[in-house]
């Protein structure tokens, strides 16, 4: 778990996020969890983020949170009272609430979520999956409501009527999107995310930005904890703006197997862990 994780406590994230800020980049924290059964539990993942958010000024990190650890599978209305909790704590620390995009039972409920909590709040973002044939419509639904977006590639596993399975068309997709979004980053001063690990994407989609005449600190990208590292730093070295996405929690093993699923190559790195 070492890879793709600092530890199980927040102190880790928080310490890995010290060590980040000196090298130039941001933090976004998120506590593992999902699909939680009990609302004791969600009103638990809401008093920790709201501590999270009130100690981790020094670090001035996000954070990200799921829609199903916040009770959306028992009571939709219980987890928007939730996420409306998380953005006052988020404004009040002067940070940023992102409601990370689950799989696609959950998409047209979290774009409704998010949509009335940016009606009441401003420091509020949403991930969008480029794998998904929707997205391109819900970013023309959202526009309009000046949202900020994380657009992610996506991680769950989706059927062939709804989402494009190959990596070449996921990755046009991306770019298509970013290429009709980046213009709006300016011109409406909204926040567009490129959460990727795929440089020469990132490569790409910034021909957008200069196109667009941005500046180089409002093209920002995100990264996961534990995956290339050095361009996270290299990124911010050149001028951009660049967050790693530190998880941390005991409930770490969905999560896991999806980092593990979308490189073949980090099943090796599991099979060697186990080899003596
Ligand atoms: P791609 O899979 O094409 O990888 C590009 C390159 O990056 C690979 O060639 C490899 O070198 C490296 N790489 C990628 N994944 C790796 C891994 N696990 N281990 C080692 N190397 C790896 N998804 C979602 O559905 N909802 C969400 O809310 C989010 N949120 C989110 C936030 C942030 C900050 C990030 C970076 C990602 C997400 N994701 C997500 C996950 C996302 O959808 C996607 O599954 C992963 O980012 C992997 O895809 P890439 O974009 O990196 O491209």
């Amino acid at each position: 778990m070492k890879r793709f994780m600092p530890g199980d406590t927040f102190e880790s994230a928080l310490k890995a996020a010290i060590d980040f800020k000196a090298k130039g980049v941001g933090a976004l924290f998120t506590l593992l969890g999902e699909n939680i059964t009990d609302l004791a539990d969600a009103n638990r993942v809401v008093e920790h983020y709201e501590n999270v958010l009130a100690e981790s000024a020094e670090v001035r990190a996000e954070v990200s949170v799921k829609p199903t650890q916040l009770g959306l599978d028992i009571d939709p209305e219980a987890a928007y009272e939730n996420l409306r909790r998380l953005a006052r704590a988020a404004d009040n620390a002067r940070s940023f609430l992102w409601v990370d995009m689950e799989g696609s039972a959950y998409t047209e409920r979290t774009l409704d979520l998010y949509k009335a909590l940016r009606s009441e709040h401003p420091h509020v973002g949403v991930a969008l999956q480029a794998y998904l044939h929707r997205t391109v419509s819900d970013v023309a639904t959202l526009l309009p409501l000046k949202p900020a977006i994380r657009l992610v590639k996506g991680a769950y596993a989706e059927s062939p009527e709804i989402a494009f399975t190959s990596k070449r068309e996921v990755d046009e997709n991306y770019l298509a999107l970013c290429a009709s979004m980046l213009p709006e980053v300016r011109r409406h001063n909204m926040r567009l995310v490129l959460a990727t690990h795929d440089t020469a994407l990132i490569a790409k989609a910034w021909r957008f930005g200069q196109a667009s005449s941005m500046d180089r600190s409002h093209f920002e990208v995100a990264m996961l904890y534990g995956i290339r590292t050095d361009e996270q730093v290299r990124l911010a070295r050149e001028g951009f703006t660049v967050k790693d996405l530190i998880a941390y929690g005991d409930a770490w093993y969905a999560w896991y197997l999806r980092r593990l699923a979308e490189r073949p190559a980090n099943m090796w790195f599991v099979a060697r862990q186990l080899l003596p």
